[in-house]
This record gives C-alpha cells, sequence and structure tokens, in this order.
C-alpha cells in the first residue's frame, strides 16, 4: 500500500511537474536546470534587464527576512518555485508591498532562468535561522502561541479546518511538487500568505485549496499557526516526502 500511493505520488509529480511548469523537455525526457548560472542571478540579479540581486532581500542563505517580509526559498521545493515565478511572470499572483517587485523580475527573466534559479535554491541547506519570535513582539508584531498552533497544524479545527499537515506533510515538511515546506518558513510571510488566502488577494493555489482553508481561520488561528509552523522542528520520522523531492528531480538535468 505504502509503494502504491507513493508510485502515484511520483506519478502526480511528473504530471504537475509538466503542467505546473510549462517546461520543455530535451531530447531524452528531462528538463535541464543550470545551478551555477541560477546562482550568478542569485547573487547578482540582472543588472541590465533591472532585476535585483535575489540576495539583497531573500537573505544570504536564502532563508527569508521578517522585516522585509521575505520567505525562505532554500530547499522549498524545485517545482513549487518554478510554479511561483511563473505565477508572478503571468500575473497570476501580485503580492503588495515590497514583494510587487516579483512581477516584474520574472517576467525578466527566462524559462529557462527560471529553472536555473529554482533549481540552485532548492539545492540549499535549510539553515536552521528560523525567526525571532521574542524580537518581533518586542518589537510590537503580534505573535501568536505556538502550542497552540501545534494543535491546528495536526488536527485542524473539528469541522471547519483541516489540519494543515494532511496536505502539508508532518510539521510542514512539505510534500513535493504540490505542497510546499511551510515548516521553518518565516513568521511575517506565512501570516501575510494567510491574510492573503482569506481575503482571496492571493488565488492562485490549485483549486481553491487554501482560500477554502483560510476563509475559515481568526486571527488569532493565523498567528497560532505561523508560531508554530515557523519553529517547527525537524521530524524524526522516515521523511518520505523529501524522497519524492528526488525523485522528481530525477527529471530535472542539473548542470554545474
Ligand atoms: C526587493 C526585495 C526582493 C527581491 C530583490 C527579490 N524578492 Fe522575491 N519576494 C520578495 C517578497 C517581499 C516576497 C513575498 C511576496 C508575498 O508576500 O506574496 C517574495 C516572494 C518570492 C517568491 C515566492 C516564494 C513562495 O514561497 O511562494 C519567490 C519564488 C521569489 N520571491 C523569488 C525571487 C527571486 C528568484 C529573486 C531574484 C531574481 C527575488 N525573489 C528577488 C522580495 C524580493
Ligand atoms: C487541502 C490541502 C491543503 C491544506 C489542508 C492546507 N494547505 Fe496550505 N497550501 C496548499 C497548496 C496546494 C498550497 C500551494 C499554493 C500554490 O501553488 O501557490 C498551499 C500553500 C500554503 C502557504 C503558502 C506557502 C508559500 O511558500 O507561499 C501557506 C503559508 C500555507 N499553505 C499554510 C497552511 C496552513 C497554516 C494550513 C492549515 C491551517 C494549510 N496550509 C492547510 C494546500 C493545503
Amino acid at each position: 500500500m505504502l509503494r502504491l500511493s507513493k508510485l502515484a505520488k511520483v506519478c502526480w509529480g511528473t504530471v504537475a511537474l509538466l503542467a505546473f511548469s510549462g517546461v520543455s523537455f530535451a531530447g531524452d525526457g528531462a528538463v535541464t536546470a543550470n545551478a551555477s548560472n541560477g546562482k550568478n542571478i542569485f547573487e547578482n540579479g540582472k543588472p541590465d534587464a533591472g532585476v535585483t540581486a535575489c540576495v539583497t532581500c531573500h537573505g544570504e542563505k536564502a532563508m527569508g527576512n521578517d522585516d522585509m517580509g521575505t520567505p525562505r526559498l532554500a530547499n522549498l521545493g524545485y517545482v513549487y518555485i518554478v510554479k511561483q515565478l511563473t505565477n508572478f511572470a503571468e500575473d497570476k499572483r501580485t503580492p503588495q508591498g515590497l514583494g510587487a517587485v516579483m512581477n516584474g523580475f520574472a517576467k525578466s527573466l527566462s524559462e529557462q532562468e527560471k529553472r536555473d534559479i529554482s533549481a540552485y535554491v532548492n539545492t540549499l541547506p535549510k539553515s536552521g535561522e528560523t525567526s525571532d519570535l521574542k524580537g518581533l513582539k518586542a518589537a510590537g508584531t503580534a505573535v501568536g502561541e505556538p502550542y497552540k498552533g501545534e494543535i491546528l497544524v495536526r488536527y485542524g479545527v473539528e469541522g471547519k479546518v483541516s489540519a494543515c499537515q494532511s496536505c502539508h506533510g508532518f510539521n510542514g515538511r512539505g510534500a513535493d511538487p504540490v505542497y510546499p515546506k511551510i515548516g521553518q518558513q518565516k513568521y511575517v510571510y506565512i501570516v501575510n500568505q494567510l491574510t492573503n488566502w482569506r481575503d482571496a488577494s492571493r488565488t492562485n493555489d490549485p483549486m481553491g485549496q487554501m482560500r477554502a482553508i483560510a476563509k475559515n481561520l481568526t486571527d488569532d488561528d493565523i498567528h497560532n499557526a505561523a508560531a508554530y509552523l515557523s519553529q517547527a522542528p525537524e521530524s524524526t520520522m522516515g521523511d518520505s516526502m523529501e524522497l519524492n523531492n528526488q525523485m522528481v528531480m530525477q527529471h530535472v538535468k542539473i548542470t554545474k
């Protein structure tokens, strides 16, 4: 049974790779992604095309920054990152505030460059630089209760909200390629996304899955879930989802 469901996920992975990334395939059936070109754009941007270096806002280790509201990109999942960059380029995701730069940047990146950057940041390890909840609270940001967030992540709210981990995996460790890693994502970014799904200002979720969840969340639920998820510890259980990520990546040829 376990094997079958794994196989189903892998097939879904291949389908999603095609459906969500709009990728073209090289002759042998693999897409190509040049991680060193991705690193170059991540660190230096594309000055001639007006693309600022990603590192400026997403941080040296691509772990995001609460003061800027930027997300961690490190090891977030290759297919998911390609999808977001494509959605930005097509104006299917239009953030407000600082994040509004993402649409212009994504339009100035070719399909190949989107894959190159996604491959690069996906290979970066999660560095353990989690949000400083005490510091955020001291600076006046509303911060929730992690223990209440844990209940929401594991069990949801009876008859109202599905458990986050039913889609995002144990402790939000992600279920590639469709469900992004939300464990050890940045606090402010998680709060912003849940708020945006709730008021439907972010609408690029497949089948409206996140809007359906978020419309039943209170402000406290959002703060509590984000507080827990931003620190959610690495699982000690077998991580089959990371295996999925690796299996999806077998279809992507990474050149150095
Ligand atoms: C001026 C600051 C800034 C720069 C430079 C920048 N970003 Fe962003 N980026 C943001 C912000 C802010 C968000 C969050 C948007 C939101 O709240 O929806 C974001 C979101 C993203 C996301 C969505 C991640 C997710 O979890 O869904 C991706 C992918 C991304 N950026 C990639 C890049 C890449 C690649 C570059 C370089 C080419 C880059 N960014 C440069 C500010 C920046
Ligand atoms: C029915 C499945 C499902 C459930 C349950 C679910 N999510 Fe999601 N979530 C998704 C999908 C699919 C996406 C990716 C949307 C996209 O492709 O842009 C997502 C994206 C997100 C994001 C944005 C991640 C990013 O990097 O931008 C956050 C934050 C999030 N979910 C939090 C939660 C929380 C908190 C819960 C529980 C209260 C939850 N989700 C429950 C399906 C689900």
